[in-house]
């Protein structure tokens, strides 16, 4: 069978600079937003992921115009958007594809979407984002895959929710459902990453009335509609964090370009603990990797505790730091599956439920190896940077639906990586390069 997949011969330390693309989590949730908005909304900065370009297939399909100006910035129309069956199969492949509950919600007062898709932890219920909508007056119910909703008298209305869990995905979804709702709404206990107080900003400068984002009390006052406007998308606080860890797991030196720095705050504490140097400037930080790691422990937290986004890379730097460290997943139930693709490398890696305990190794051994889920599968890519030898990634589509460019960024920072097909034919070479 004919696959794609990255080639990487491992051992060169990172040098250079980067740019930093949009942030993919505020994204995909500002998309689903520009249905709620009577005009155009420019948005600038938008990352080029797959992700991205599947949710503004989407909303093309209820009627959006969507125009890119040029590689990062998109013209969306919803003047003309109505109410009809969408792209189902694009739905089931992400996770993202929920918000459209609260945005159509929103703008039509009902919705039909697929339940999620998306990286596979275990469980991932969507019980607190219907809370929320039944707490705004909408009926919802799932039947044969579907969520069905319907706002009781046609319209959203402003309500009080408390999160039983703090959920970003509840979070952002209620808000989407309470911008245009009559009355005031109120979430308790609501997530504070910097992609919803991003989506805050992006719909208060459509006309919306959201306070408090950032915090974990968040108050939405309903305005008849909202009017289109341009706006810049934050840069990717993951996409950042990752390439730190590169540089540091390959011993390199590498300046990290259009970041915020205060949303980077918990990564570069933890980097330092292992003794990587990380320095801090306006809108850049620059990591020099050390030449032995130390151990250290991990927690994932919601922000601003240590983000769980970046616990996958984190680990394939510990496999090469001196000591045990132990890493405590804090949310999800099973988001440990690349200890089995790492093991194939040499790495002295133990899972115990939510807790894995990682042994230091001299070096890891290139491999082939697959991508389980997006971030898994980029830290497979800086295992594969690390390695002696040629590592083989499959399974690399996870990958590509959240970071623009990857191997272009990475080859510009020296990295010895190419995009390969393997056609698996009798008539044709065993793999031919696509991008390297
Ligand atoms: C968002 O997922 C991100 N995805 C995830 O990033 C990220 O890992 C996660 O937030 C946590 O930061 C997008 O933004 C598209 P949650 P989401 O709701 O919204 C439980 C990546 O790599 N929960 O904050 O699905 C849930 O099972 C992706 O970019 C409920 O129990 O995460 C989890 O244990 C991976 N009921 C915890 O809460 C619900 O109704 C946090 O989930 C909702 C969530």
């Amino acid at each position: 069978m004919e696959r794609y997949g990255y080639v990487i011969n491992g051992g060169t330390p990172l040098k250079g600079e980067v740019v930093i693309s949009g942030a993919k989590n505020a994204a995909v949730a500002m998309i689903p937003a520009a249905l709620l908005v009577d005009g155009v909304c420019r948005i600038e900065n938008m990352p080029h992921i797959s992700d991205t370009d599947m949710l503004l297939t989407i909303v093309s399909e209820l009627g959006a115009k969507v125009r890119f100006v040029n590689r990062s910035t998109v013209d969306i129309d919803c003047t003309h958007v109505s109410f009809r069956d969408t792209p189902f199969d694009l739905m089931r492949k992400i996770r993202a594809s929920y918000y459209l509950i609260g945005a159509m919600l929103g703008r039509f007062g009902v919705s039909k979407t697929t339940m999620p898709g998306g990286c596979n932890f275990g469980e991932r219920p969507i019980d607190q984002h219907i809370k929320g909508m039944e707490a705004l007056g909408a009926d919802v119910s799932i039947q044969h895959g579907f969520v069905y909703a319907s706002a009781r008298d046609g319209k959203m209305h402003g309500s009080k929710v408390y999160l039983d869990k703090v959920s970003v995905g509840a979070t952002i979804n209620i808000i989407l459902a309470a911008v245009l709702a009559s009355g005031r709404t109120i979430i308790e206990n609501a997530a504070r990453e910097p992609h919803i107080v991003d989506l805050a900003n992006f719909l208060n400068s459509m006309g919306a009335d959201v306070r408090g984002a950032g915090t974990d009390t968040i108050k939405i006052y309903g305005v008849e509609k909202l009017h289109g406007g341009t706006y810049a998308v934050i840069p990717d606080q993951i996409e950042a964090g990752t390439y730190m860890v590169a540089a540091a797991a390959t011993g390199g030196e590498v300046l990290i370009k259009n970041v915020i720095p205060k949303h980077l705050e918990c990564i570069s504490d933890k980097l330092r603990e292992t003794g990587t140097i990380v320095q801090k400037y306006e809108d850049a930080v620059l990591v020099k990797g050390a030449s032995n790691l130390h151990k250290t422990n991990v927690k994932t937290m919601p922000y601003p505790g240590f983000p769980t986004d970046m616990q996958p890379q984190m680990a394939v730097l510990l496999t090469m730091a001196s000591g045990t460290s132990v890493i405590t997943e804090g949310i999800y139930d099973n988001r440990f599956k690349y200890a089995q693709e790492l093991l194939k490398m040499g790495a002295d890696i133990h899972v115990e439920g939510k807790v894995c305990i990682i042994s230091g190794v001299k070096t890891l051994t290139g491999a082939p190896v697959m991508a389980c889920d997006l971030r898994a599968g980029a830290a497979m890519v800086i295992a594969g940077l690390c390695a002696e030898g040629e590592t083989v990634i499959e399974d690399v589509h996870y990958i590509e639906r959240g970071y623009e460019d990857f191997v272009g960024k990475l080859k510009r920072l020296g990295a010895d990586i190419s995009a390969v097909w393997f056609p698996d034919r009798d008539d044709a070479p065993a793999r031919i390069t696509i991008a390297g």
